[in-house]
C-alpha cells in the first residue's frame, strides 16, 4: 500500500484540538512580562539602537552609518486546522514585526515544537506553508531548530536590514496625529467560535484571509508616505498594543469605536461569549488604560481582541493621514482607516479615550 492510500485513510487531526490556546492568544500577559522584563538589566551596547525597553516589535542594531538588523522572532500555537495554512499565518506573523519596524526581511529560521499526536506529514506541510510564505516575502528560511513537546508549535527568527535613521519605532507619536489600522480585527474571536465549532456563519474564510496577508505593502506605504510610529497589533490585541505605543511615545490617544474595521460576525460572536482567555486578560489589563463610556462590553472585548498577524497600527501626522490611506490601498492594503487620534501625554501617557 502507497503513502498516498495510508495517509488518506488515515483519520484527520484537528490541529486546533492539540493546542490549549490558539495563536497569539497564547502570548503572556502584559502585565505579567511589563514586570520581569522592567527587572532585567539594560543594555549597554551603544549599537542597541532599540532594545527591550520600549516593548517595541523587534530589536535594531547597528552595524553602521548605513545598515541596522532588525531582530525579531514569534511563534504559537495552532490558530487554524490546516497544517498549510497555519505555517503561512505564523510566517506572515512573524515577518510582521520587521515591516512593523519598516525594516526589509533578509532571511529566517524555523522554531518548531512537535507533538507525538502530529503526523509527521503535517509537519510538512507546517513547513512548506512557512517556507512559501517566506518565498513571498523575498527570503528564503536557512534553518531552525525543533524540540518534542506537548502541543505544535511553530514560527520563525526573522533578521531583516534598515537604514539607521529610518527606523519606525513605536516611540515617535506625537499628539494630532491620525492613527491608521490596515487591517481589520477580530481573529481571536472567530478562530475560537471555529475550534468550538460555532462559526455558523463561516467568517474563518476572511479571519484566515487577513491573517495570511503580509503587512508588506504597508510598510512600504508607510515609508513612502513618511510616518512617526508604527507597531503591528497581535496578541495584546488592539488597545493593549496602541498603549504601548502610546506609553513609548509618552501620549494619549482616543479611538472612534465605529471608525475601527472589524471582520464579519465578531460582534455577534463576542456577545455570545466566544472570547479567548487571552483577550479577556488584556480586557482586564486595559482597565486601568481605557476610558470605555458608553461602549457594551461585547464591543470592549472586540477592541481588546488577541490578534494573529494582524495589521499595522501607524501614527501620521495628520496632513499626511490621506495620502497614507491613499498609498495603503494602492499597495493592496485589505483594509486602510483612520481609527482616531494621538493626544498630548501630560501626566496621563497611555491613556486611551473611546468614542462610542
Ligand atoms: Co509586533
Ligand atoms: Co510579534
Amino acid at each position: 500500500m502507497g503513502y498516498r492510500q495510508r495517509s488518506r485513510m488515515r483519520p484527520a487531526v484537528k490541529l486546533t484540538q492539540l493546542a490549549k490556546r490558539a495563536g497569539c492568544a497564547a502570548k503572556a500577559p502584559p502585565g505579567t512580562l511589563f514586570p520581569l522584563l522592567a527587572a532585567l538589566p539594560r543594555s549597554t551596547d551603544a549599537n542597541v539602537l532599540i532594545g527591550n525597553a520600549t516593548a517595541d516589535d523587534a530589536a535594531v542594531y547597528r552595524l553602521d552609518d548605513e545598515r541596522a538588523l532588525v531582530l525579531t522572532t514569534d511563534f504559537f500555537t495552532p490558530i487554524v486546522d490546516d497544517p498549510y495554512t497555519f505555517g503561512q499565518i505564523a510566517a506572515a506573523n512573524a515577518l510582521s514585526d520587521v515591516y512593523a519596524m519598516g525594516g526589509r526581511p533578509l532571511t529566517a529560521l524555523n522554531l518548531v515544537g512537535l507533538p507525538d499526536a502530529l503526523p509527521v506529514e503535517a509537519l510538512g506541510e507546517i513547513l512548506r506553508g512557512g517556507a512559501e510564505k517566506c518565498r513571498e516575502a523575498g527570503i528564503e528560511i536557512v534553518g531552525g531548530h525543533t524540540i518534542r513537546g506537548e502541543e505544535p508549535i511553530y514560527g520563525l527568527s526573522v533578521t531583516g536590514l534598515v537604514h539607521p535613521a529610518r527606523v519606525v519605532s513605536n516611540a515617535g507619536a506625537r499628539p494630532g496625529d491620525a492613527l491608521v489600522l490596515t487591517k481589520s480585527i477580530g481573529t481571536g474571536i472567530i478562530t475560537t467560535a471555529a475550534k468550538q465549532g460555532r462559526d455558523d456563519e463561516g467568517a474563518i474564510e476572511a479571519a484566515i484571509a487577513g491573517m495570511t496577508a503580509l503587512n508588506d505593502g504597508a510598510c512600504a506605504a508607510m515609508l513612502e508616505v513618511g510616518v512617526h510610529a508604527c507597531t503591528d497589533v497581535t496578541g495584546f490585541g488592539l488597545l493593549g498594543h496602541l498603549r504601548n505605543l502610546l506609553v513609548a511615545s509618552g501620549a494619549a490617544a482616543a479611538i472612534d469605536a465605529d471608525a475601527v474595521p472589524t471582520l464579519p460576525s465578531v460582534h455577534r460572536y463576542a456577545e455570545a461569549g466566544l472570547v479567548p482567555g487571552g483577550t479577556r486578560g488584556t480586557h482586564r489589563f486595559l482597565a486601568d488604560w481605557v476610558d470605555w463610556g458608553a461602549l457594551p462590553e461585547a464591543c470592549q472585548l472586540v477592541l481588546a481582541d488577541a490578534q494573529t498577524s494582524g495589521g499595522l497600527l501607524i501614527a501620521v501626522a495628520a496632513e499626511r493621514a490621506a495620502r497614507l490611506i491613499e498609498t495603503l490601498v494602492g499597495r493592496g492594503a485589505s483594509v486602510a482607516a483612520v481609527i482616531g487620534e494621538v493626544q498630548a501625554g501630560q501626566g496621563r501617557a497611555g491613556r486611551m479615550t473611546v468614542r462610542a
